[in-house]
């Protein structure tokens, strides 16, 4: 599914007995891997995003629970099982708006508690669902591309496409969401350029997003986020597609913070504004966007760029790393099981039986 040339991009890979993370703080200038052998040091890299994208945490956070298995010096199934829990806090501990990180790990105490094996048995169980959950994500996100590709709109030219922050290959266990749709409208000729938001303060989209739009071939231009109503109003967009961190059951949709300005342009400029995003991300517990948790990030990401500090001293901050887009801004939600119309998604996914 990717570019014939191109080598695929695998952010979290287990390794005999470790797991290597491509260091995500590092790219574009560096491309470096960071063995991770210990579950608390995976717990560090996500909470520092060596690790980072809402899928690829959740597979990280999977690798960290048998990690932190492998750690527990024990046959005793009661107390194999208080000191797991231990290890999913501690996990849990470091990211709180990406529900794949909570649904992974959850998937992961599932299989142990309902598991009626001895502790080693246990143990080989858990890496074997870590690998299944890393794998599915691979399959999932090839799905997403090629449902996307039915909400592109018909037009005689190839499209010009805005995205924001990263949802690819890095944010996932390979491929991507938002990117997995840029990816297979590329594959079917029908994507002109990508345009990228670069996403401030972190700049996962300057960094990221066109290094792997880069490795592809594809043709990107990289804009500043305030940017993009610009280019909607000169005409330079004809579609947005965007990931997602949680969304609730009525389709309200945490992203990277920027995302609902996009979405505000969008609507303002009758520009489509797709989802993308695995039924992972969905947190049916949610009525709506109200409930999900916004991180808030250290304020030295707002006021420091490299040795330089850009604002005054006596200056407060304020940094939330995501905002919720009202469901209402989004025209619909290309899971692996097909596109949703937001206010459908709750009924829909429950009346299949999918979610
Ligand atoms: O803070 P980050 O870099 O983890 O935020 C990532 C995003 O907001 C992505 O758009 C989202 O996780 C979707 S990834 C397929």
């Amino acid at each position: 599914m990717t570019s014939p040339t191109a080598t695929p991009i695998y952010p979290v890979v287990w390794s005999v007995d470790h797991v290597q993370l491509i260091d995500q703080t590092r790219l574009p200038l560096e491309f470096s891997v960071v063995e991770i052998r210990r579950s608390d040091d995976m717990a560090l890299a996500i909470k520092t995003m060596i690790v980072r994208g809402a899928p690829a945490i959740g597979v990280a956070a999977a690798y960290g629970m048998y990690l932190g298995a492998q750690e527990i010096q024990t046959d005793d199934r009661d107390t194999f099982w208080e000191a797991l829990e231990q290890v999913a806090e501690r996990l849990q501990a470091t990211r709180p708006t990406a529900v794949n990180l909570f649904w992974a790990i959850s998937r992961m105490l599932k299989v142990a508690q309902q598991s009626a094996g001895t502790v080693p048995e246990i143990r080989a169980q858990l890496l074997d669902t870590a690998q299944r959950i890393a794998e599915e994500d691979l399959q999932t996100c090839e799905a997403i591309g090629q449902h996307g590709l039915s909400v592109l709109p018909e037009a005689p030219e190839k499209l010009r496409l805005l995205t924001h922050c990263n949802a690819g290959a890095l944010a996932t266990a390979g491929y991507g969401t938002a990117l997995g749709v840029v990816r297979s409208a590329w594959s079917a000729g029908r994507l002109a350029r990508v345009y990228v938001d670069e996403t401030r303060p972190r700049l996962q989209g300057a960094k990221l997003t066109s290094w792997e739009c880069v490795h592809e071939g594809i043709p990107v231009t990289l804009i500043t986020d305030n940017m993009a109503a610009h280019c909607m109003q000169r005409g330079l967009i004809d579609v947005v597609v965007v990931g997602a961190d949680r969304i609730a059951a009525n389709g309200d949709a945490a992203n990277k913070i920027g995302t609902y300005s996009v979405a505000l342009c969008a609507q303002a400029h009758g520009i489509p504004f797709y989802v993308a995003a695995p039924l992972s991300t969905i947190d049916f517990s949610l009525a709506d966007g109200s409930g999900i948790p916004i991180e808030e990030r250290d304020p030295e990401e707002i006021y420091q760029v490299g040795e330089t500090r850009l604002c005054p001293p006596g200056v407060e901050f304020y940094n939330p790393a995501f905002d919720v887009t009202p469901a209402a801004l989004i025209a619909g939600i290309v899971t692996e099981h097909g596109v949703f119309a937001p206010q459908d998604l709750d009924a829909k996914l429950r009346s299949h039986q999918i979610a």
